[in-house]
């Protein structure tokens, strides 16, 4: 790719790669970027801060709009909740939602096998199901305090790998690791990357991150973009600045 994009260009690859994470402490908040930024990025992630704050009818609101939800809850529970969390996910019309791939295989293939039952029988639209490998805020450190000596690479590699066998869509990783998750599953996972910061910007709590471009090019599928942008002042131009 060039160094810099024409101007369409790259309204076209935040239009259908970048999902921007509504980081906010309650509905209002989160509508101000919503209403700012809708039409301009692929999907809106609704997290812990949020969901914790306003509920599953803020999600609903986003998904009568039109929008597509993200929702990152990160579930990791015994198989049948694990389940049983997906299916409520599923029934509120969101586009993907995620799971600790540490949870295991067996809860991974419960929530596969509810969901995808649920959703034909009720003939709902089925989310796409991912897998989180390794916080892009952890790095070696983290993991030895967990007992797992080898390198992140390697952990997220095992952690994609349960991820894709269990019959998931995909995993959330960082740029740094998706050719490595690419070959050792050998199957066309969707990867999602957070841990994206503009040249120059603050790390904040993120520790493996990249730039937008650095992360596309290296394959990921979407990337997930914070602070970067909903910080900002002007987030469009937030945007324009971070895919330059
Ligand atoms: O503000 P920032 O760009 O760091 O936000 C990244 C978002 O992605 C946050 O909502 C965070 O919860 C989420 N996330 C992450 N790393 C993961 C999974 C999700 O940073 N592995």
């Amino acid at each position: 790719m060039p160094a810099t994009l024409p101007s369409t260009d790259k309204t076209e690859l935040a239009r259908s790669r970048l999902i921007v994470a509504l980081d906010a402490p309650n509905a209002d908040d989160a509508r101000d970027i919503v209403d700012e930024l809708s039409g301009e990025v692929f999907a809106f992630k609704v997290g812990l801060q949020l969901f914790t704050a306003e509920g599953p009818g803020f999600v609903s609101e986003l998904v009568k709009r039109g929008e597509r939800v993200f929702l990152d809850l990160k579930f990791h529970d015994i198989p049948n909740t694990t389940a049983m969390a997906a299916l409520s996910a599923a029934r509120l019309g969101v586009w993907m939602l995620n799971f600790h791939a540490a949870a295991g295989r067996e809860a991974l293939e419960a929530a596969r096998f509810a969901v995808e039952e649920t959703c034909a029988k009720e003939s709902l639209e089925k989310p796409l199901l991912i897998g989180v490998t390794l916080l892009t805020s952890s790095g070696g450190d983290h993991l030895k305090e967990l007992g797992f000596a080898g390198m992140s690479k390697e952990y997220v590699v095992r952690m994609a790998t349960l991820t894709s066998e269990a019959g998931l869509d995909g995993v959330v990783a960082s740029a740094y690791e998706v050719a490595a998750i690419r070959e050792a599953t050998g199957r066309d996972l969707l990867i999602v990357t957070p841990g994206i910061r503009p040249i120059g910007g603050t790390f904040g709590d993120q520790k493996r991150v990249m730039t937008f471009r650095e992360a596309i090019d290296a394959g990921a599928s979407y990337a997930v973009v914070g602070r970067p942008i909903t910080a900002e002042k002007d987030r469009r131009a937030a945007i324009e600045a971070l895919i330059a």
